[in-house]
């Protein structure tokens, strides 16, 4: 019967013809007789944006299926400012997720572009990678733990469990951590050899993390006002170049050394690899909470190629892309 009314409701096309992706209809997920708490929310933050809408919604679908709560959950997300783009983000997952609930909120990407340092322009320097900047001011007050997601990650387990990842006594935030990446490479020569600059890292034993899969406790980021924080490394990255391009390094500057750890199943991460050399990467020992396709490459890109890595297919099952033009002759 359940199989039934997943297979009728995959088969109900959502009809957006202003957009040039076409997704299906998600079934509807019910709270299961595991759920314990039906009243614990639990709040997801994500970006959307046209390009990685297929992997936004791949996400949103595996966390889904995953929960065992999954009316308990809230998901947050945050577009760019135009409002035509805004309004087809909105139609899309309204159309594809109609028993969601979700909030939609706008990134100010005026703001965000004059303090991204001009210099050289990269994907990486798209204004909505900041958003996970922004989270404290963009979502209302009465929300006080949010999850952050990438939207090339796949959940493979009950997201209210990473959710629940303890941040002891005084961190703002837990990310999956590893010390043995050189932290040093992240910086330009020129910060380290500035030791005005580089004592903002003395005593801290900091470590590289991954800012795609985090736990923000948004009442202690408001608290020590750490946007604010976050922009001040920015400005002086715009006045002298401290680090390499990208959102990750204020994020470092920030927190690196004070953060809460994640356990590294809920980042089996670098499964991108890379598009170029067509390398494929193999899952991290231990357990897989989590799946992360960081890296050049992403999944729907090789499986449309028709060059999958092994692991894609692990992402393919909560692929919503409809895709009766390719099917046609
Ligand atoms: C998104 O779409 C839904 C359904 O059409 C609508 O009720 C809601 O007001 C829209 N939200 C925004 C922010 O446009
Ligand atoms: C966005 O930020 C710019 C520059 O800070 C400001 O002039 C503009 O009014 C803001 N737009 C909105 C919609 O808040």
């Amino acid at each position: 019967m359940a199989l039934f009314l997943l297979l009728l409701s995959f088969s109900l096309l959502s009809i957006s013809p202003n957009h040039a992706l076409q997704f299906k209809e998600a079934p509807k997920f019910y709270n299961s007789p595991n759920c314990l708490s039906h009243d614990h929310t639990v709040n997801i933050a994500m970006t959307l944006d046209s390009v990685y809408l297929r992997g936004s919604m791949a996400a949103i679908l595996s966390i889904l299926h995953h929960s065992s709560c999954p009316d308990n959950l809230r998901f947050h997300f945050i577009s760019a400012s135009s409002t035509a783009t805004c309004r087809d983000l909105n139609r899309t997952i309204a159309t594809s997720f109609p028993y969601l609930t979700y909030y939609m909120y706008t990134l100010n990407d005026t703001t965000v572009a004059g303090l991204i340092s001009t210099s050289i322009r990269s994907s990486l320097d798209c204004p909505l990678n900041y958003a996970r900047n922004y989270l404290a001011t963009l979502l209302p007050e009465s929300v006080k733990r949010v999850v952050y997601l990438d939207d090339d990650v796949v959940l493979v387990d009950d997201i209210a469990k990473l959710a629940a990842t303890s941040l002891g006594d005084t961190a703002v935030l837990a990310a999956p951590q590893y010390c043995n990446a050189n932290f040093r490479s992240y910086f330009t020569p020129s910060f380290w050899a500035n030791p005005a600059l580089s004592m903002t890292f003395e005593g801290r034993n900091a470590c590289y993390f991954n800012t795609g899969v985090m736990v923000i406790d948004l009442e202690r980021w408001r608290e020590g006002d750490f946007t604010t924080k976050i922009t001040e490394w920015m400005e002086l990255q715009k006045r002298m170049r401290i680090y390499e391009l990208g959102s990750l390094p204020p994020f470092l500057l920030v927190f690196a050394g004070k953060i809460a750890p994640v356990d590294h199943r809920w980042n089996q991460h670098g499964l991108g690899g890379d598009n170029f050399h067509g390398l494929c990467r193999d899952l991290h020992p231990g357990p897989v909470s989590l799946l992360h396709w960081s890296g050049k490459g992403k999944p729907w890109a090789r499986l449309d190629a028709g060059r999958p890595c092994p692991l894609d297919s692990l992402w393919a099952p909560f692929d919503l892309l409809e895709t009766p033009f390719l099917l046609d002759p």
